[in-house]
């Protein structure tokens, strides 16, 4: 009985654990699959490739509207943000209520809070 009560404590210990682990890392085959998906349509990741939108190459620590390349709204070019994990996370959630109803991204953002930091994790590291 009391070994049974042992174990039952150590499974809870190592589920936790795991769960833990899980949250604080983010996954980048996960954020991969989640570019494909929802962005990947509008977006390259080569520098100076143009879609729909603009190219999301190093987007990271880049200034929101600065490719030469791409004919931004003036919403996102007089927008002053500078793209971190932090700008992104609040423009993915709500891009219309980040930037103004202006912006030409015609697109929903992504609700789920774990699919953006993937996201972001995958946009980090796809250069
Ligand atoms: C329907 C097409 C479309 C989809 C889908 C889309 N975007 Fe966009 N995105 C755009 C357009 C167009 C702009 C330029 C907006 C403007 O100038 O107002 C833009 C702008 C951006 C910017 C600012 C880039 C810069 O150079 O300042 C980021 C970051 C961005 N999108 C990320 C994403 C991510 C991440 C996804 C997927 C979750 C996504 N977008 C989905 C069309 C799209």
């Amino acid at each position: 009985m009391s070994i049974c009560v042992k174990n039952w404590c150590l499974a809870i210990v190592a589920l936790t654990y795991w769960a833990g682990e899980a949250a604080a890392r983010p996954d980048m085959d996960a954020g991969r699959r989640e570019f494909n998906q929802t962005c990947r349509s509008c977006h390259s990741l080569k520098h100076g490739e143009v879609l729909q939108g603009p190219s999301l190459a190093g987007v990271i620590g880049r200034r929101a509207g600065s490719l030469e390349e791409f004919n931004y709204s003036d919403s996102m070019q007089n927008s002053s943000i500078i793209w971190t994990d932090e700008t992104l996370n609040t423009y993915l959630a709500s891009p219309f209520m980040m930037v103004g109803s202006g912006i030409d991204m015609n697109a929903h953002g992504v609700r789920d809070d774990e699919d953006r930091t993937n996201l972001i994790e995958y946009l980090k590291h796809a250069l």
